[in-house]
């Protein structure tokens, strides 16, 4: 009886992965609480992907993907900053800044980054229109437990309400390795790409905190 108790609650805990298909989130509100924590067992990444949807009427700064460790808390992160159709983008606690590729208010906006530490190098995709290519950290992983989180930012610890997002993130992967110019384009265009081995869209491991919704994607008709 009690073998079946604990494996009942340790059934409880462990996370089900769940198709997102055609869905988002939703974030409706401004709160230092509400938030999507995305779950994976990787612990050490050479290089990574990451691409998602955002759809949002901010034109103060806001994170829009921050994955922080013990080592780092803009371990990476893609920043929009409050200026129009600026970006920062971190890895490893050093950043660039991206001016000027299409972003808009008021519309679903394809937002891609890669980085790699061997080079160095981060890049940003809006919309599959690529970005200068910038030197920001090598030399060393992203290492540790990953505290990767959606609708806030993590930097120093606590959420900050002048910094939450507000609008719908969907389609979130995140991947290993630098994605080629042409998948992240594919990405960008919905068409076939390799679905995310860090974060993956299509069996989600998350965790949802306060005010966020699940909710099917708008289509226009
Ligand atoms: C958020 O912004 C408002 C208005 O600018 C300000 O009064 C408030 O102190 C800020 N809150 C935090 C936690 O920074
Ligand atoms: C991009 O999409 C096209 C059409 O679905 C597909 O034929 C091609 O293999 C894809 N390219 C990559 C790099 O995935």
């Amino acid at each position: 009886m009690a073998l079946l108790l604990l494996l009942v609650t340790l059934a409880s805990c462990a996370a089900t992965p769940q198709d997102l298909a055609r869905k988002m989130f939703t974030f409706p509100e401004a709160t230092n609480t509400g938030h999507v924590k995305l779950l994976t067992t990787k612990q050490d990444l050479s290089a990574v992907t990451v691409c998602l949807r955002s759809f949002t009427d901010l034109r103060r700064g806001h994170p829009v993907f921050s994955l922080a460790t013990s080592l780092a808390s803009n371990d990476f992160l893609i920043f929009k900053l409050d200026a129009s159709d600026l970006f920062d983008l971190w890895a490893r606690d050093k950043k660039a800044e991206f001016a000027l590729q299409g972003y808009k208010l008021n519309t679903w906006n394809a937002i891609c980054s890669t980085w790699d530490a061997t080079s160095g190098l981060i890049q940003l995709w809006v919309n599959g229109k690529p970005s200068s290519r910038k030197f920001v950290s090598s030399g060393s992983n992203i290492i540790g437990p990953m505290s990767i989180v959606l609708g806030q930012d993590s930097y120093g610890g606590g959420f900050d309400i002048n910094q939450s997002f507000i609008g719908m993130i969907s389609d979130v992967h995140m991947w290993d390795y630098t994605m080629s110019s042409c998948e992240i384009q594919n990405y960008s265009d919905e068409l076939s790409f390799t679905l995310g081995n860090v974060l993956n869209w299509n069996a989600l491991d998350f965790q949802i905190t306060g005010r966020v919704l699940i909710e099917d994607k708008q289509r226009i008709c």
